[in-house]
């Protein structure tokens, strides 16, 4: 039996570090099941840090590193969040030092080989997450690690043949038994830049890549969530603990959205769309409550801090309009709540299941798991409604909800309406067949299909018997 070893930026470290993020809270769970080691980052920056830290809490054994003021700097920040994180996003990427940023993301992932490859095990199974460590494979190999090593991209695939770096990434793809993506749109972006780099016929039938000697398998694996953990979680918030929430009360139907604070996440555009529901839908004491959780992240980014300022600037507009137009209604009483903070995740689950509506349009996400997790949240004798971005990878199996272009501020505002005059049965309906496609894919087959697959592929010192070179 092989022992999994999950490497991740981003650890949901015990005791339970606040909002570990949707990435970490899944891993989590799977090696809870499985047991085994988890290897990333601590979280913290420290001058001078070299090492790596060691604990095991239940089965789960844990290697962390400290960044560098440097790394946090330039590999975070520098490349992770201000190049790679854009550019698989659609959004228009940091170009400043650009070279030193690559530099320092390929040395951290360097070093991040370094410090893992003396801790394997001779049949451990790899499994490496997201665009952070896109070449942590090539670098392992280069250590000589003939393990199998699976590869999963939690965000879009970028159109690398935009980036200057890009032949190089797609090189060290090559490292990889296994590469994974949330939806079939990700997989043939993956595709096109591999037939950009290495012609048509790199790309078998079966999808898999043959390139430089290396037969590299490719699949969808859309994450999913353990919806009976979700509902279980909903359910376990007493209504006093919700209610300061919601001060307007049961009387006004509720909309929740929960972000991180991020660009991709379309927040602006959603309150311009809230703002226009509220000028056009016809003014009543059923206007709703809209509680919208923000949660703090990569705060030393300079973008995310103007971020912030145009969400508190919409959310003052929004307010001042619901007042001009509700004089009975005071200030306590605001229509829209925006609160930067992070919420405990089972208290977010309680909050999900007394929402009324979902709002969740990111411009472009791998998932968003928040979607699925409203989905699962609430209850069957009076679901709510998800309205949903059409460029979330969740969308791909939520057809069920209203599906929305979030850049359209006119029919967001129409679904916000939709969503709230939606007749019962018609809200069951979708409910069930929501619920249904959840179910078909839960966290535990995700994990199981992608692990099973990398199995499945021919050990690294077999392929490598053919190839010509050194490590890519
Ligand atoms: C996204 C990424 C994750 C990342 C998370 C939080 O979900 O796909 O890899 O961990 O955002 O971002 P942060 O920069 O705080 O880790």
């Amino acid at each position: 039996m092989s022992r999994l070893v999950v490497v991740s930026n981003r650890l949901d470290l015990p005791p339970g570090n606040h909002a570990p993020g949707g990435l970490a809270v899944s891993l989590a769970a799977i090696l809870r099941a499985t047991g085994g080691l988890w290897f990333g980052w601590s979280g913290d920056v420290v001058a001078g840090a070299q090492g790596l830290q060691r604990r095991t809490v239940g089965n789960i054994d844990y290697a962390t590193v400290d960044l560098t003021p440097a790394e946090y700097r330039d590999y975070y920040h520098g490349f992770s969040n201000s190049v790679l994180w854009p550019l698989c996003h659609g959004l228009p990427s940091a170009t400043a030092s650009g070279a030193a940023h690559y530099l320092a993301y390929q040395k951290m992932n360097e070093r991040y080989a370094g410090l893992l490859f003396p801790l394997l095990e001779r049949s451990d199974l790899l499994w490496v997450h997201d665009f952070h460590l896109l070449p942590l494979g090539n670098h392992l190999r280069a250590a000589g690690c003939r393990h199998r090593i699976g590869f999963f991209l939690h965000v879009p695939f970028p159109p690398l043949q935009q980036q200057v770096e890009g032949k190089a990434l797609l090189r060290a793809l090559l490292a990889y038994d296994l590469i994974g993506f949330q939806t079939a749109e990700d997989l043939l972006a993956f595709q096109a830049a591999a037939r950009w780099q290495w012609g048509a016929s790199a790309i078998a039938d079966d999808g898999s890549l043959h390139a430089e000697g290396r037969s590299v398998a490719t699949g969808v694996f859309p994450v999913g969530i353990d919806v009976d953990a979700v509902s279980a979680a909903a359910l376990r918030m007493a209504p006093a603990e919700v209610a300061p929430w919601w001060p307007r009360g049961r009387d006004v139907p509720r909309l929740i959205g929960a972000d991180r604070l991020d660009a991709t996440k379309g927040l602006p555009l959603r309150l311009e769309a809230y703002k226009y529901f509220l000028a056009t839908q016809p003014c009543n004491a059923g206007l709703p409550d809209y509680l919208q959780l923000v949660t703090p992240s990569r705060n030393d980014l300079p973008a995310h801090q103007s971020l912030r300022e145009s969400i508190q600037v919409a959310t003052i507009a929004v307010n001042r309009l619901h007042t001009a137009t509700n004089a009975n209604e005071g200030a306590e009483n605001l229509a829209l709540r925006c609160a930067f903070t992070a919420v405990e995740h089972t208290t977010l689950m309680g909050l999900l299941a007394t929402a009324d509506v979902g709002l969740i349009t990111p411009l472009k996400d791998g998932m968003n798991l928040l979607a699925k997790e409203f989905v699962a949240a609430q209850p069957a004798a009076n679901p709510g409604v998800l309205v949903l971005s059409a460029y979330a990878g969740a969308a791909r199996e939520l057809e069920a909800a209203l599906l929305v272009d979030p850049r359209d501020v006119h029919e967001v505002a129409r679904a916000i309406a939709t969503a709230l005059n939606m007749p019962l049965s018609e809200r069951q309906q979708r409910q069930l067949t929501l619920l249904a496609a959840l179910k078909r894919n839960e966290r535990s087959a995700w994990q199981e299909r992608f692990l099973e697959r990398l199995l499945d592929c021919r050990a690294y010192g077999e392929a490598r018997k053919r190839a010509t070179e050194g490590p890519y």
